[in-house]
């Protein structure tokens, strides 16, 4: 049985997660129901920063907001000395919300609109992460407009194509995202910025992919980004001051994954740096620096859903049978499994204590084939049982839907045996509260 941070097996035979008894608090709050756990939660960010800058020390963590953004996720990697990477004024508006500090917050994304930039200028955010050249030429129209300077990041693809689902893989040269190096587009935006007055360059970045299993494509990306920083100082005298090379540390959904940990990670990562720093004789110590999503948050979060109608469908392609556990979510709170054909483990949260005896695939209950878990080892389970989803902590609430009409489920934080509420769950009121019905539509 896999086990994650706090979580354990209590008296009872209930999984326990941040000293709550899980089947408890799917009594008292109702499910579906996000489960994080903010011990762990807080062990990653330190683990994060401890193990980079004990190799490093000019290394900074940027919290990947899209993987959980909420505002207590905000407050939490505040306290624990991360920064923040947002990606739309909704996500800049939820760190303002938490009183994030502006200046720790990064401003990502291939499209920022002009409201979005001024924004961000308005509210002294601390690097935008330029992706392309309109970018750029819009940026610096508006900081010459503001009488202000924006420190920027050019967001760079390095060309490295790493093993993981196609639809998460972004350093590849074909991708919509940043300033390729190859083709000489990367050169040519860095002098470009150097020649903007009211910009200061600060450094490159790169986000080659997510779930990574291993750390090849990482420090291949590293190496090239930092051999484009010997460039950039051969080519401009200009020494980068800050090399981001994203997220992407994959997390261990089932139990025949082995993701590096977070201080294998760094390990790896911080000696590939040196040793290209080195290597192209780059002595300026550039700013190292990571944003970590799914690696904080994922293996944090637990969805708790309860059983409803189990079937049992004979198969077509072989003799025997199927047992389908249909849970009271689905693709609405998870789409991960129907878009990147995600795999998760699944625990019966009240029965801990018995053998998983059988084989069956839980299904959610939405309009659709939204398969939760293709082939998950079970105990007996009944309707009422409380199932949990394990490694749902990132992307999972920050993909939610409203599909079929479903509410989104609440999210709680737990520690010490103690629950809080930190985004409520929606009412059947808040899924019309935006429909408005024309009047020659009749009253
Ligand atoms: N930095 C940038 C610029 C990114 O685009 C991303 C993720 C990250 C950092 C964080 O990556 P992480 O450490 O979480 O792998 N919705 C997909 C994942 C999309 C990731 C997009 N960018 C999923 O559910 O797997």
């Amino acid at each position: 049985m896999m086990l994650f941070g706090t979580q354990k097996v209590n008296s009872k035979g209930h999984l326990e997660i941040g000293g709550c008894d899980a089947v408890e608090l799917a009594q008292r709050f109702g499910t579906p129901l996000y489960v994080m756990d903010e011990a762990l939660l807080r062990q990653n960010c330190r683990d994060y920063l401890n193990s980079f800058r004990s190799r490093y020390a000019n290394t900074d963590i940027a919290f990947a907001g899209k993987a959980f953004m909420t505002a207590a996720m905000c407050r939490i990697a505040y306290q624990e000395g991360l920064y923040l990477d947002v990606v739309s004024a909704g996500e800049m508006h939820t760190a303002l919300a938490a009183k994030f500090p502006m200046e720790r917050v990064y401003f990502h994304g291939n499209f920022k609109s002009e409201a979005e930039l001024r924004m961000a200028l308005d509210h002294g955010i601390g690097r935008i992460v330029v992706d392309n050249i309109q970018e750029l030429d819009l940026l610096n129209s508006l900081v010459a407009e503001k009488g202000k300077k924006a420190d920027i990041l050019l967001r760079l693809t390095p060309g490295i194509d790493p093993h993981t689902h196609r639809l998460i893989r972004l350093g590849q040269a074909d991708t919509k995202f940043g300033l390729n190096i190859k083709d000489g587009s990367a050169i040519s935006a860095v002098k470009r910025a150097l020649e903007c007055p009211g910009i200061s360059l600060r450094g490159i970045h790169c986000h080659i992919g997510s779930q990574l299993l291993d750390t090849e494509a990482h420090t291949a990306a590293l190496q090239v980004m930092v051999e484009f920083a010997k460039q950039v100082l051969d080519e401009t005298g200009f020494a980068i001051e800050e090399i981001n090379t994203g997220g992407g540390l994959g997390i261990r959904y089932v139990e025949d994954q082995r993701p590096p940990t977070i201080d294998e990670f760094a390990d790896v990562m911080t000696r590939t740096f040196i040793s290209a720093l080195d290597e192209f004789g780059l002595t300026h110590e550039p700013k190292l620096v990571q944003e970590p999503g799914r690696s904080i948050v994922g293996t944090a979060g637990t969805t708790l859903y309860t059983v409803g109608t189990m079937k049992r469908v004979p198969i077509t392609e072989a003799p025997g049978y199927r047992i389908y556990v249909a849970v009271d979510g689905g693709m609405s709170d998870n789409p991960r499994p129907l878009l990147y054909d995600a795999v998760y483990t699944a625990v019966a949260a009240g029965r801990m204590d018995k053998s998983t005896s059988q084989v069956v695939t839980i299904a959610g209950k939405h309009c659709e084939t939204d398969t939760l878990i293709q082939d998950a080892r079970m105990p007996e389970v009944e309707a009422g049982d409380i199932l949990a989803v394990q490694c749902t902590g990132a992307y999972n609430y920050s993909m939610a839907s409203n599909y079929n009409r479903l509410p989104r489920p609440a999210v709680l934080l737990v520690a010490d045996g103690r629950a809080a509420v930190i985004v409520e769950r929606e009412t059947l009121d808040d899924l019309v509260r935006h429909d408005v019905i024309p009047e020659r539509l009749g009253r």
